[in-house]
């Protein structure tokens, strides 16, 4: 057995990935880091590479790789960079690397996300589009390829902590699972009147009260689109069917989800909310490791509220319900949407409001296909992408 475990992180400039970093650091007897990749952000590349020492670094833009290149010459570090689209999948594979965080975000990171399930990789998956784009593909590479795919979003690690060791083999059924209970603070706007949603800035959108993200997943949480997003992962991590997964609104984010089982049993995860509990229970797995995360102090937790969501004021929940009950490339096309409206959100040219509504036409104007292959889910989220771009074209407005 090899002395430490080689880790790649797909995306480590990234608030997951920082919080994965910070976390390795603490086990520098335990992990090794072989691989660390970004798009473009040379200076906090850079910064991790002296830190850390990996093998290799990648930036996604060829202009930026030469920049870190230079960097690094100068610096006398001898860390191989790589650039491009190929370069993030061959770190995904590298023989030397054990455990792969997916930490990119959005579709970019889909190739070299699947590229360490199907290299047989630990896959350590924050990156849901990934998943929601191409389920069947993840769970056929975990299957023929002998993968492990963990689940670094809060919730689904949650639920996974609360399923039995062997509901993977043996279904959720069997393992007397009725429902599982996917939480969600119902962000930033959950009490906002809905008058006022249309005049909702990026700033707003980005401030979640319980939880420090990147943008893109911020503004998901806000739209409650990214609850729409775990319900499909959820799919695919636990084979759970729809009407098995329910959201249920937590305001406090203590409770990270629960399974009720069929005795009439409800096993729930709690903990502080920061995501290097998950990343420290997926890297440590089956074991456990210090993870730096403050303890739950219960004399002071005053109250735990629940509701349920509010399909009016969050229609992108009900979007990603039915993209989950179409099948086929309807979560691609609805991802692809989604990513194309909540950048022209927060470029500020379309409201808020009009998130949902973009992707509720694009779903309306492209028609998914049955057969999900690596060919038809590009291809519709290339359709997808050039529909929703012609809609955010249509309603941009100065927010
Ligand atoms: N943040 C959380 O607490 C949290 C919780 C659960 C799940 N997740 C999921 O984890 C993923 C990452 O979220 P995040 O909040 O960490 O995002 P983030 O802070 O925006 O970081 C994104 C990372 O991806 C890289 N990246 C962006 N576009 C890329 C491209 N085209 N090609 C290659 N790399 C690219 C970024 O590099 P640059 O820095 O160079 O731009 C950065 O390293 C998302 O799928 C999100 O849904 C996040």
């Amino acid at each position: 057995m090899k002395a430490r475990a080689g880790v790649a992180i797909l995306g480590s400039t990234g608030s997951i990935g920082i919080s994965t970093l910070d976390v390795l650091r603490r086990h520098a007897d335990r992990f090794r880091v072989v691989a660390l990749t970004a798009h473009r952000d040379v200076e906090v590349l850079l910064e991790q590479c002296l830190a850390f020492e990996p093998d290799y670094a990648v930036m996604a833009d060829e202009t930026a790789a030469e920049r870190l290149r230079d960097r690094l010459r100068a610096a006398d570090r001898p860390v191989e960079v790589l650039a491009g689209a190929a370069g993030l999948e061959r770190v995904a594979a590298l023989p030397e690397v054990d455990q792969v965080m997916a930490a990119i975000v959005g579709a970019a990171g889909l190739l070299p996300t699947l590229a360490a399930a199907r290299a047989g990789k630990r896959l350590l998956l924050a990156n849901k589009e990934a998943l929601v784009m191409a389920g069947p593909l993840f769970v056929a590479a975990v299957r023929d390829r002998g993968a492990e795919l963990l689940p670094i979003d809060s919730e689904h690690n949650a639920v996974f902590q609360c399923l039995p060791p062997d509901f993977a083999s043996a279904g959720l059924e069997s393992c007397g699972v009725r429902r599982i209970l996917l939480t969600g603070s119902g962000g930033p706007f959950r009490a906002t009147p809905l008058n006022q949603l249309a005049e909702a800035t990026p700033e707003q959108a980005c401030a979640h009260p319980n939880w420090r993200m990147g943008r893109k997943i911020s503004v998901d949480s806000a739209t409650m689109m990214n609850k729409g997003l775990e319900v499909i992962e959820a799919h695919w991590l636990f084979d759970a069917l729809p009407e098995q997964i329910e959201v249920v609104v937590h305001p406090q984010s203590v409770i990270h989800s629960m399974v009720e089982y069929r005795d009439g049993s409800v096993l729930a995860q709690l903990g502080c909310p920061d995501m290097r509990t998950p990343i420290a229970h997926a890297l440590a797995w089956p074991g456990r490791m210090d993870s730096g995360v403050a303890f739950l102090d219960f004399a002071r937790l005053a109250t735990l509220e629940f509701q349920p969501p509010d399909f009016a004021r969050f229609p992108a929940l009900r979007l990603a319900f039915a993209a989950l009950a179409a099948g086929g490339t309807a979560p691609a096309i609805l991802n692809a949407a989604n990513e194309v409206a909540v950048q022209a959100f927060l470029d500020r040219r379309i409201r808020f409001t009009a998130i949902p509504a973009v992707v509720e036409r694009t779903l309306e104007q492209v028609a998914g296909r049955a057969a999900v292959t690596l060919a038809t889910i590009l291809d519709d989220d290339a359709r997808a992408r050039a529909a929703a771009g012609e809609r955010v074209a249509a309603l941009a407005v100065e927010v």
